[in-house]
């Protein structure tokens, strides 16, 4: 690794300190599980991290792709990024990785557009940076990489935990649903298992180093296991992970809901460390428009499911996706939308204008639903599920929820923040020891979207 190696040394002999980096995150949790594995590696190098995008010196943008306006923060980003570095003089190895370099006209459009980009690569490319900078260095060209990655090598590299008392842990990559609007399956991949022992194992490392929570990744979990020989279900292993002593809760993202079992819906009952949150996107109310989206569930199948969670003798608290303006979407379609989500009842729902992805089956349908409508739609869905937020948060009133505290609020410095069993955002008065800490706090105000309360002492 000669040129890293040159690069590190002149630079601490020039500046009597390490080279840094900083990493720009968009999108979803894998995204953010992503960006602690390149921060790992390039800590290994010898750089440092730093928040402060001016300082680095080496900045990467981590991109997302399932949204146009996501891929516009990033071309905006990179710009206002070149202006400055021209005005203030400054010289930095610029990275863009993630799905959005997985799209050969968007990665096309970098390439010849942002010639000041050094290294491209894409999703399964992570586990080779290090030989990416190291031929960026030596070449001092624009380096290009998307190829494809065995899994094998990616159970080598390490992870620099944002937290230290909480972890994602992918369980999987990729997917395999075609859903016709989504970009996903054509930036990550075919869908593949890790191995069960390799996550336990894994799962078990966090544990000894102080994690308390884990949240399983994969962009389909509960298809956990298929791809496996022999096949092992999402909730054997959730049942195997329950057994590993010390750690505290369990959670999951994301759930397709034609694939979700009963063994998993029981499991709720079962595994006190299954924490009772459950995200079940639904996207859609209407049969016709979840047909189109190609999801493999009516509405009907999909109530069922959910009456069967309603039936567990534990409350478990609900939260979904929702895409408006779907190509064809009418005002009856949406009508149903508005109605499922009143007969759930949804915690909480993410909600979502369609957004054309070159390459999908969906950008090419008819009658894509013009943008005031699509609007006026999200708008109205989220008046509606507000009103059912806060309703849902009121029965916490007077209630002690346990809450892991993460850490100081973003409003307000004198508040700390952390997230309840159900996920719940609580914010309560507290000290920086509790940070790490699963303590409780007694509600006595509620919002939409987050609960107020009081730490009180255990009892
Ligand atoms: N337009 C709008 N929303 C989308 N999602 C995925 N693809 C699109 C798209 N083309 C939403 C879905 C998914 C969530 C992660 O993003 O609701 O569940
Ligand atoms: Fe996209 Fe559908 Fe796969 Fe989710 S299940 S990642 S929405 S294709």
């Amino acid at each position: 690794m000669k040129s890293i190696l040159k690069y590190i040394n002149d630079y601490q002999n020039k500046y009597n300190k390490s080279p840094s980096f900083m990493i720009r995150t968009y999108g979803c949790q894998m995204n953010e599980r992503d960006s602690e594995s390149i921060s790992w590696i390039l800590s290994k190098e010898g750089f440092v991290e730093t928040n402060n995008m001016e300082d680095a010196d080496i900045v990467i943008f981590n991109t997302c792709a399932v949204r146009q306006n996501a891929e516009n923060k990033l071309i905006g980003n990179l710009g206002d990024l070149k202006h400055t570095m021209e005005a203030k003089n400054l010289e930095k190895i610029i990275m863009v990785c993630g799905c959005v370099m997985e799209i050969d006209s968007s990665r096309q459009f970098l390439e010849d557009k942002f010639k000041h980009v050094d290294i491209i690569f894409g999703t399964n490319s992570i586990a080779i940076l290090e030989d990416l900078l190291e031929e960026h260095l030596s070449t001092k060209k624009q380096v290009v990489n998307i190829d494809s990655i065995n899994l094998k090598t990616r159970e080598t590299i390490g992870q620099n935990r944002k937290y230290n008392f909480k972890s994602y842990v992918n369980i999987m990559y990729g997917c395999d649903n075609f859903c016709t609007y989504c970009i996903v399956p054509y930036t990550r991949g075919r869908e593949v298992s890790r191995d069960a022992k390799d996550i336990i194992a894994e799962v078990k490392h966090l544990v000894n180093s102080g994690v308390k929570e884990v949240t399983l990744l994969g962009q389909n979990v509960n298809s956990y296991g298929k791809t496996l020989d022999p096949q092992i279900s999402f909730a054997e292993l959730i049942y195997k992970i329950a057994d590993i002593d010390g750690l505290e809760r369990i959670r999951f993202m994301t759930s397709h809901p034609k694939d979700i079992s009963k063994e998993l819906i029981y499991a709720f009952d079962e595994i006190d460390k299954l924490m009772p949150f459950l995200h079940i996107p639904v996207q859609s109310g209407s049969d016709r428009i979840l047909k189109l989206m190609n999801r493999k569930y009516t509405r009907e199948d999909y109530l069922e499911k959910i009456d069967m969670i309603k039936s567990l003798k534990r409350d478990i608290a609900l939260s979904t996706d929702i895409i408006v303006g779907f190509p064809d979407e009418s005002d009856t379609d949406f009508d149903d939308t508005i109605d499922l989500i009143k007969r759930v009842g949804y915690d909480q729902a993410f909600t979502f204008i369609y957004s054309t992805r070159p390459g999908t089956l969906a950008a090419k349908m008819k009658n894509q639903v013009p943008d005031d409508i699509k609007n006026a739609r999200l708008q109205r869905l989220i008046e509606v599920q507000n009103d059912i937020s806060l309703e849902k948060n009121k029965k916490y009133l007077g209630k002690t929820l346990n809450v892991l505290v993460e850490g100081t609020s973003s409003k307000d410095d004198n508040f700390y923040s952390g997230r309840s069993e159900e996920f719940k955002l609580v914010n309560f008065k507290a000290n920086e020891e509790d940070i790490g800490n699963i303590v409780k706090v007694k509600i006595n105000d509620v919002k939409s979207f987050s609960l107020n309360g009081e730490k009180v002492e255990d009892r």
